[in-house]
């Protein structure tokens, strides 16, 4: 199956281990390095070797999956234990995309309900694979809604990579892209560059690129200038963490982007599945920022190009305020941010459940 498709897979489940495609090679090398041990997974989650909100959840509901296989005593309350500490570990590799906390949850959770080492290891297989498929048809609803409000010959800007190899297939911001193709249609693409670390550069081009989907690479602070004098029509990202109030959390530089597009009356779109909500964060302020290594600001790849000890601020996210974003693209429909309820509604049963 994923090798007959347009869209690359970044997941594969091996049951003993993880192929797992690594993100940081690309666009140079098409690798695939295989994760074996909570630490193997841990490390390519941190390292950005997995990137992006819903590819970091699968790959850490697998990750669970695989250490389970490994297991071998019968005792299944000493099984419970030392998944719950694996399941520590792989929430400390990231801070702010919520669909890892919420998809080391579910499998837990999942795991808890049988009442032998045997069952849960094959339960929490389950969910891990469900999880993966589920995301599937979330992001191609998405797509779906996405596309309803794009017309043919569009111009659209987004960030970062929000796409198939960030989830399990087709992305969120990029999803419409993808169903664009198959309708036929000519969508023209600016993607922002993404400074530090270049997901916008060496992953949204590439991606696009793999499935003949027309795009342009702008550095970050031709955005502004692009969508005035391209006239842009539409600007479309992915997102982290939506708190409860419709604040959203993504690749830094989204808020520069969002007030940008304000300024000029373009509509500002964040795709969002419901894995990506968090009810228990009221507003972008409670969410917490990933900040990283000061190299990744200072040094451009091997190069450095700024002095040695020159003081580093490297958020890896911001938060735009739900006042400044047109829709909320889920797989329940779209939504403006400040009428969410029915959304909230969704996500406490399906905690309850
Ligand atoms: O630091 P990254 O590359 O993990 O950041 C990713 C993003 O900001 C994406 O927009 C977001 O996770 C959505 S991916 C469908």
């Amino acid at each position: 199956m994923a090798e007959d498709r347009a869209e690359v897979v970044s997941v594969i489940y091996k049951r003993d281990h993880i192929s797992l495609l690594d993100q940081r090679l690309l666009p140079r090398k098409k690798k695939y390095v295989r994760l074996s041990t909570i630490h193997d997974v841990w490390h390519a989650i941190h390292r950005l070797q997995v990137r992006g909100a819903p590819a970091i959840g699968i790959t850490a509901a697998f990750g669970l999956a695989v250490w389970a296989n490994r297991w071998r005593s019968p005792d299944y309350s000493a099984f419970l234990d030392a998944l719950e500490i694996a399941k520590s570990e792989l929430a400390s590799s990231r801070p702010t995309a919520v669909n890892l906390f919420w998809a080391l949850d579910r499998v837990v959770n999942r795991a808890k309900q049988t009442g032998s080492v045997e069952e849960a290891k094959l339960a929490i297989e389950a969910e891990a694979i469900q999880i993966q498929a589920e995301d599937e048809e979330t992001c191609r609803k998405i797509g779906e809604y996405g596309l309803s409000l794009f017309a043919d010959e569009q111009k659209i800007m987004t960030i970062c990579n929000a796409g198939s190899i960030a989830t399990a297939r087709y992305g969120t911001a990029l999803a419409p892209f993808y169903l664009a193709k198959e309708a036929g249609w000519n969508l023209h693409i600016y993607a922002c560059e993404t400074r530090p670390l270049l997901q916008g550069a060496r992953l949204t081009t590439w991606e696009l690129q793999q499935a003949n989907i027309d795009v342009t690479l702008i550095t970050d602070n031709m955005a502004a200038h692009t969508m005035r004098t391209k006239k842009i029509d539409a600007v479309i990202v992915g997102c982290d963490r939506v708190a409860r109030n419709g604040d959203v959390a993504n690749k830094i530089g989204t808020l520069g982007l969002a007030l940008q597009a304000k300024a000029l009356d373009i509509p500002f779109y964040v795709a969002a599945p419901l894995s990506t909500f968090d009810i228990d964060t009221p507003t972008g302020e409670e969410i917490p920022i990933e900040e990283r290594s000061s190299k990744e600001v200072s040094f451009f790849g091997e190069v450095n190009t700024a002095p040695n000890h020159t003081k580093v601020f490297n958020p890896a996210f911001d938060v735009t305020p739900a006042s400044y974003i047109t829709a909320l693209i889920t797989e329940y429909g779209i939504f403006e941010p400040n009428n969410i309820e029915r959304l909230i509604e969704r996500k406490t049963k399906e905690i309850a459940s």
